[in-house]
């Protein structure tokens, strides 16, 4: 017997070496090359190894998500039993891991997961933030620096980008997506997966992204995490789909489901989104990882009657990998035996992992990724805060400008900063991020970037004022005191770093403690105030909006935030970010956004508020749009001129406007383009985005803007779920935010 089993070793070890370092293997096309080596080494595996490439557990130094132990983590990664790992970051802990798997019988490599967000060493503004920049190529740029530092700590693939589509600001994740509309959030998604996969699988910078989490996660009940959600396939296919679709176009090598049940499915068990559209409509390769333990809570969600048929019914359902839910390696062998899931569907969910690996390199070189000199090159990459740095700066949204208080003149005389996050570090890093021990010297705090502005000595006045939180006013009379000294006053309030993010839903989103009374105090000063407003969220602060001559809505910068903030602050950059998110004027007010339907009643103002689903204590717009930000400069926008007024099949029409800086003042604009569909086989939004160009024009200059439509651009899905265009007649609207634009009549016909 001992004869028999050394010499099946012998070949199998044959076989290995032969299959994955010979010339033969790399001779081949790399698609063929890898489906070859797949076939080949899933033939050598057993039930259980194939299981093992299933399960991914997190490494025991960080978790995030309740850990639930069970067993010798170590002791199974060396047989075999463990596929991948996240939470594992730095080349140490990566090569240790490795080296134990490379002990089991076919050494299978472990892919390293990791959330990298929104930067790893070099902390970029949250994802929300950037998508205020409008700017494609820079969130790309971004997201290639997170990739070439994260991978160069061992890191070989990141749980980004989430691409949750969300229109209730109190659901904490917001700060983690791409705002509320489908358009804007389907080309932010391509750009963030071409950011992290960059060169390609193999290429040692780029990581496997990850579109997540699969799907309508935020659009639960309440804005309350992990809570349900219930809605219209259409919907779905309208609002919530588009940025994955467009990150499966994209490449994406990953999705991973969600924690919410969908129309009474849990999305980890729900075959329509994994099986029916991700892998059959979309024909998506990659593999879909479950959220932390998302298999197991199916209990819970009353889905599933124990991890046994958890296992069943996600494997099932197409979730390929098991993260933290320890279902599959404990019961997918014994369904298998029990007939009750195929070894088809086993093998499927394997390739899909192993392709992967493949790709990536890790069978040529399972340590490629774990390179100390890149991980010390990439730690003090000074190339990479310049990149976070420009992203900040155009990450903010200039809310108000009474007066053009701003920009500041860099020869005021004497300035207060006065608030809570005045001297503020790691709040700058916003959730989803790194704490790293050099922090308090490297990240720069708004002090900082003030007094490095001001180079010129101009005193500069401090005072905390209050905490974030809490209802202690004893540091007001100081911050008052302090005011007063001084010529102008620059105020910093907002949320905690941790007052957003992944279970951090708030059923108010005010200015938290007493902050608001805090500008109340300042303002009543009489003395010029800039507020600055840190946060992962829309928050809502009438009375600052109403009263303080100038807000700058920072959100939360990352590593580089205090320079930024004084670029813009001082004029060395002039405020470009247009808003990803409606701006609720109370949380009552809460679902609002600028796509919505028409309605039977339909007001058009606040008078005629007897109509329309609008309250009667409640003016019916947003605080601030979607779309909207101003700029130091101001931009004239021309009546919108058409190339023809009837649209049809292969002759698309030109919209034009033109658009004059009519300021001293250099700036960029972003021009929005919207359509209406007036008439349709179901109702249709009152605004869609269906393009938008950014634009520098100097002071005095004009330019003309163009777009071009066709009818590709006029679909909708039908209450057939098909995806068509309908004639008929169609407003465009060319402007500077959802509200603001000048409009166009024309007709589609067939
Ligand atoms: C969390 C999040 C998910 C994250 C995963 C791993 O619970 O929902 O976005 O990627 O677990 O940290």
């Amino acid at each position: 017997m001992q004869d028999l089993k050394s010499m099946r070793m012998k070949q199998i070890a044959t076989l290995l070496l032969f299959l994955f370092s010979t010339q033969l293997h790399q001779a081949q096309p790399g698609n063929v090359r890898i489906e070859k080596s797949v076939d080949s080494l899933l033939r050598l595996m057993t039930l259980e190894e194939k299981i093992g490439q299933m399960n991914q557990y997190n490494g025991p130094w960080a978790a995030t998500g309740p850990l639930t132990n069970d067993g010798n983590l170590l002791d199974q990664v060396k047989t075999g039993k463990v596929g991948s790992m996240l939470n594992v970051t730095g080349v140490q802990r990566t090569s240790e891991l490795q080296a134990l798997a490379l002990q089991s019988r076919l050494k299978i490599p472990l892919l390293f997961g990791q959330d990298v967000i929104h930067g790893y060493r070099t902390i970029f503004p949250i994802p929300l933030a950037e998508a205020a920049s409008w700017d494609l190529a820079a969130m790309e740029a971004g997201a290639r620096v997170a990739a070439t530092e994260a991978s160069a700590a061992g890191i070989h693939w990141t749980f980004a980008p989430m691409v949750d589509i969300a229109r209730d600001p109190r659901w904490g994740r917001v700060m983690e997506g791409a705002g509320e509309d489908p358009y804007l959030g389907s080309l932010i998604a391509k750009a963030r997966v071409k950011g992290f996969q960059g060169k390609g699988f193999g290429d040692t910078s780029a990581v496997m992204a990850c579109a997540k989490h699969f799907a309508a996660y935020g659009a639960a009940v309440g804005g309350r995490d992990y809570n349900s959600v219930d809605m219209s396939l259409r919907q779905l296919h309208e609002v919530y789909l588009p940025p994955f679709k467009a990150a499966a176009e994209a490449g994406v090598a990953t999705f991973m489901n969600a924690f919410n049940d969908l129309n009474g499915i849990p999305a980890t068990g729900n075959a329509y989104l994994q099986r029916s559209l991700l892998k059959g409509d979309w024909k998506f390769r990659g593999f879909v990882v479950s959220d932390w333990g998302s298999i197991g809570e199916m209990i819970p969600h009353g889905y599933s009657a124990n991890n046994k048929e958890a296992a069943l019914q996600a494997v099932n359902a197409g979730s390929d990998m098991d993260m933290e839910s320890r279902s599959y390696l404990p019961h997918l062998a014994a369904l298998v035996k029990e007939g009750k899931v195929k070894m088809t569907v086993i093998d499927d969910a394997v390739r899909r992992i192993l392709r992967k690996k493949f790709e990536m390199g890790l069978f040529a070189d399972p340590y490629k990724f774990s390179s100390e000199q890149r991980e010390k090159t990439q730690w003090n990459n000074q190339a990479h805060r310049k990149v976070a740095f420009e992203m900040a700066k155009k990450s903010m949204v200039l809310l108000k400008n009474e007066k053009n208080l701003l920009p500041l003149s860099k020869s005021t005389g004497r300035i207060a900063l006065i608030g809570p996050f005045v001297k503020a570090k790691s709040d700058h890093n916003g959730f989803w991020s790194y704490d790293w021990p050099d922090d308090t010297t490297r990240i720069v705090s708004i002090w900082e970037g003030v007094q490095q502005k001001l180079n010129t000595g101009a005193a500069l006045l401090y005072a905390k004022g209050c905490s974030i939180t809490g209802d202690d006013r004893s540091g007001f009379a100081e911050a008052v005191e302090t005011a007063q000294k001084a010529e102008l006053v620059i105020l910093t309030v907002g949320e905690a770093r941790d007052m957003s993010g992944e279970a951090k839903s708030r059923s108010t989103i005010q200015l938290p403690g007493v902050q608001e009374e805090l500008v109340k105090a300042i303002v009543a000063t009489g003395k010029p105030v800039v507020v600055l407003i840190s946060a992962g969220r829309p928050l809502v602060f009438n009375w600052t909006a109403d009263n303080a001559p100038a807000i700058l809505y920072t959100w939360w910068l990352g590593t580089e935030a205090g320079n930024a903030i004084a670029d813009v602050l001082f004029g060395d950059y002039n405020p470009s970010g247009k808003l990803p998110m409606s701006f609720p004027r109370t949380e009552g007010q809460i679902p609002v956004y600028y796509n919505h339907y028409n309605t039977g009643r339909p007001a058009t103002n606040d008078s005629d508020r007897f109509y329309r689903s609008a309250y009667t204590d409640l003016s019916i717009y947003p605080k601030y749009p979607f779309g909207y930000g101003l700029s130091y400069a101001r931009f004239h926008y021309s009546d919108v001129r058409l190339s023809a007024k009837t649209l049809r099949p292969g002759q698309p029409i030109q919209a034009a406007v033109t658009l004059t800086n009519t300021s001293a003042t250099g700036g960029t604009e972003t021009v929005q383009l919207y359509i209406r569909d007036l008439t349709a086989s179901v109702v249709r939004p009152v605004k869609e985005l269906k393009g938008f160009q950014q634009v520098f024009l100097h002071a005095g200059e004009s330019k003309e803007i163009r777009f071009s439509i066709s009818p590709e651009d006029l679909r909708f899905y039908n209450d057939r779920l098909q995806y068509i265009w309908e004639p008929g007649k169609f407003r465009i609207f060319i402007g500077t935010s959802s509200m603001d634009v000048k409009e166009a009549e024309f007709e589609l016909m067939r």
